[in-house]
C-alpha cells in the first residue's frame, strides 16, 4: 500500500520538492510527503499553488517502475481524486488532469521526476475546508466545502491513498473509459496557445482531440481553456 513511509511538514516550500530530495536519496515506491502548509506550492506551466494553512490536502508521493503507467499516470491519479471525494455533486476531469467540480477547480496535479532514473513524483493539491477564494480566482476555483462535502483533509488522504493504489496499478483500458465518463470538457469550446475549438474527447494515449474549422487537432500536452 501506498503512503508508507510518511514524512509530515507542518510547514514546507513544496512537498514535491521533499519527495525529489527523497527519491533522489533512495526513497521506496510510495513514500509519501505531506503538509499543512506550503510557502512555495508548485502548479503546472510555471504557476503557484496557495492555500491556507491546513484547509488543503497537499501530498506528493514517490512513484517507481511505472513502466508503461507512466504514460497515463495524471489520468489515473485525476480519477483516483474524483472517487475519493465522492459523488453528489459529482467531481469531473477537465484534461489533462485537474478535477473540477461544478466546473471550477477543486484539485491540481503536478508530477515531476526523472523518468530515466525510474522514479516520478506525484504531487496533488485539493482544496478541502477553503471558505473562500481572491477575487480573480472565485470564478474558477473551488473547494469540497464550498460545494457541499463536509470532509476534512486528515478524512479525505486515506480515502485518496487507497484510491491512488487502485488506479496507479489499473489496466489502461479502465484508466481511459472512467476518464471518458467524467470528461467536463467534451462537446465544450475550448481555446489553447495556438487556437480554439470543440473538445472531442481523449486519444488512448490520453491526448485531447478538438474539432476545428481547418479539421481536427491532437494536443499531447500543455494547457486548454474553456470558453465560457
Ligand atoms: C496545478 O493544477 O497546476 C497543479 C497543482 C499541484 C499542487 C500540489 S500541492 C502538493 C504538491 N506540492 C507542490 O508544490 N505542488 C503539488
Amino acid at each position: 500500500m501506498i503512503g508508507t513511509p510518511r514524512v509530515h511538514h507542518r510547514v514546507t516550500d513544496s512537498t514535491n520538492e521533499r519527495a525529489k530530495e527523497l527519491a533522489d536519496a533512495g526513497a521506496p515506491h510510495g513514500t509519501l510527503v505531506t503538509a499543512d502548509e506550503q510557502s512555495a506550492g508548485r502548479g503546472r506551466q510555471g504557476r503557484a499553488w496557495t492555500a491556507p494553512p491546513g484547509s488543503a490536502v497537499l501530498m506528493s508521493l514517490v512513484l517507481r517502475d511505472l513502466d508503461e503507467r507512466h504514460a497515463l499516470l495524471p489520468l489515473a491519479a485525476a480519477l483516483a481524486v474524483c472517487e475519493a471525494v465522492g459523488s453528489d455533486p459529482a467531481p469531473m476531469v477537465k484534461w489533462p488532469n485537474d478535477v473540477w467540480i461544478d466546473r471550477r477547480k477543486v484539485a491540481g496535479i503536478l508530477i515531476e521526476g526523472r523518468p530515466q532514473e525510474g522514479w516520478a513524483v506525484l504531487g496533488i493539491g485539493v482544496n478541502v475546508t477553503t471558505e473562500a477564494f481572491p477575487p480573480e480566482l472565485a470564478e474558477l476555483a473551488t473547494s469540497l466545502r464550498l460545494a457541499g462535502y463536509e470532509t476534512t483533509p486528515v478524512r479525505l488522504l486515506p480515502a485518496l491513498l487507497s484510491a491512488l493504489d487502485r488506479w496507479i496499478g489499473a489496466p489502461p483500458g479502465a484508466v481511459l473509459d472512467t476518464w471518458r465518463s467524467r470528461d467536463a470538457l467534451r462537446g465544450e469550446r475550448v481555446r489553447w496557445a495556438d487556437g480554439e475549438g470543440i473538445a472531442d474527447g481523449i486519444d488512448d494515449s490520453g491526448a485531447l482531440r478538438v474539432r476545428t474549422d481547418d479539421g481536427p487537432v491532437t494536443l499531447d500536452a500543455g494547457e486548454v481553456h474553456l470558453l465560457r
